[in-house]
């Protein structure tokens, strides 16, 4: 058995390349990654050297490095690969648009040419938009209101629509907030951790009341691995860990994790632009095929905590360069 996995050295892909081959000994996986600033050979560091894993660098939207990256033949793709943060996509969203909708296009196009036998769509929670109560399920209307969200809500449809059209043997993860370890330190939770081990101060968006449904990256990765093997195809499944917080109750518990005060170190900063204000998503339909969340989210937030504090070697690395560019583009003004 062999799959494709694309952005595979992202922050959810590594760690679902890393859970596949532990699991699934017959497996082989290529990692078709396009090394954006986001993918990190460092993630899979302890799997590079494996018989049953791959690389292959390129770009999800060209079809050459695609086809190479297929071979002769993948029983499956999963499709990790994605401009994620929202921040980016107000900054500057273009590159969105190009992987989220456009390559998502190109690798619907292959595993038509290919006669690839399952396609999965990682997508978010956040297509759903702002819901300021109860929670949202699959077949609800899609509302998306950032760049990143309108991005990946374009690759879902296009994967909708292949499935009606071509009957191409589809299937779609809506994921909510995940946090773990080998998560990118711009991201809410490694962003945060890593400012408080340097005793620097936490941004809070506004008045940090806005509500995020926090899924552990393993719990994340088991539920496609999952909806892969058990999914019916057409289908979408939400896989949301049951995990509502504040920002603010967020921030307290890293806080308190990390041995500093809130009053020295929180600084409510001005909003995100069109800041969605909650996230929630019913899971019933994953739960009826059998897959369910299992880390307690104290006990995930801890452990993530402790290897943030344990890894500075490799995060430490990420926040220079274009990061800082980055951070001073995003904050500085804030
Ligand atoms: P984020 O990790 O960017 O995920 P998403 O926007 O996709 O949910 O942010 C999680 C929440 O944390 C979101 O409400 C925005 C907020 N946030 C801050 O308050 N300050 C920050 O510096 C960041 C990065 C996020």
């Amino acid at each position: 058995m062999r799959w494709l996995v694309t952005g595979g050295l992202g922050f959810i892909g590594s760690n679902y390349i890393r859970l596949a081959l532990r699991e699934r000994p017959e497996l082989s996986i290529v990692n078709l990654d396009a090394m954006t600033y986001a993918g990190n050979p460092a993630n899979l560091r302890d799997v590079e050297t494996s018989s049953r894993y791959r690389f292959v660098k390129g770009d999800i939207g060209d079809p050459t490095a695609v086809d190479s990256a297929i071979g002769d033949g993948v029983d499956a793709i999963v499709n990790f690969a994605a401009e994620t943060h929202v921040d980016r996509s107000i900054l500057d969203p273009e590159a969105f648009l190009r992987t989220d909708i456009l390559g998502t296009h190109v690798l619907l196009e292959a595993v038509r040419r290919h006669n690839i036998a399952r396609y999965l769509q990682v997508s978010t929670d956040e297509v759903y938009g702002d819901v300021s109560e109860g929670e949202s399920r699959e077949d609800d209307p899609l509302r998306p209101r950032s760049p990143y969200s309108a991005s990946k809500a374009g690759g879902d449809m296009q994967v909708l629509a292949y499935w009606t059209t071509f009957a191409t043997p589809v299937l779609v993860t809506r994921g909510s907030n995940t946090y773990g370890p080998y998560q990118y330190p711009e991201k809410l939770i490694p962003l945060f951790v890593s400012n408080l081990i340097d005793d620097q101060p936490v941004p809070v968006y506004g008045d940090g009341l806005q509500i995020r449904d926090w899924l552990h990256v393993d719990d994340h990765a088991r539920g496609i691995l999952h909806v892969l093997e058990h999914g019916a195809l057409g289908e979408i499944y939400n896989v949301g860990g049951g995990n509502p917080r504040t920002n603010m109750e967020i921030t307290q518990l890293l806080v308190n994790g990390c041995g500093r005060s809130m009053d020295a170190h929180v600084r409510h900063v001005e909003d995100r632009a069109g800041h969605d204000r909650r996230y929630a998503i019913d899971t019933a339909k994953a739960r009826a095929i059998g897959w369910a969340p299992v880390v307690p989210f104290e006990d995930g937030l801890r452990a993530t905590i402790a290897w943030y504090q344990a890894n500075e070697a490799w995060w430490r690395p990420l926040k220079s360069g274009e990061f800082l560019d980055y951070y001073k583009r995003q904050y500085a003004h804030r």
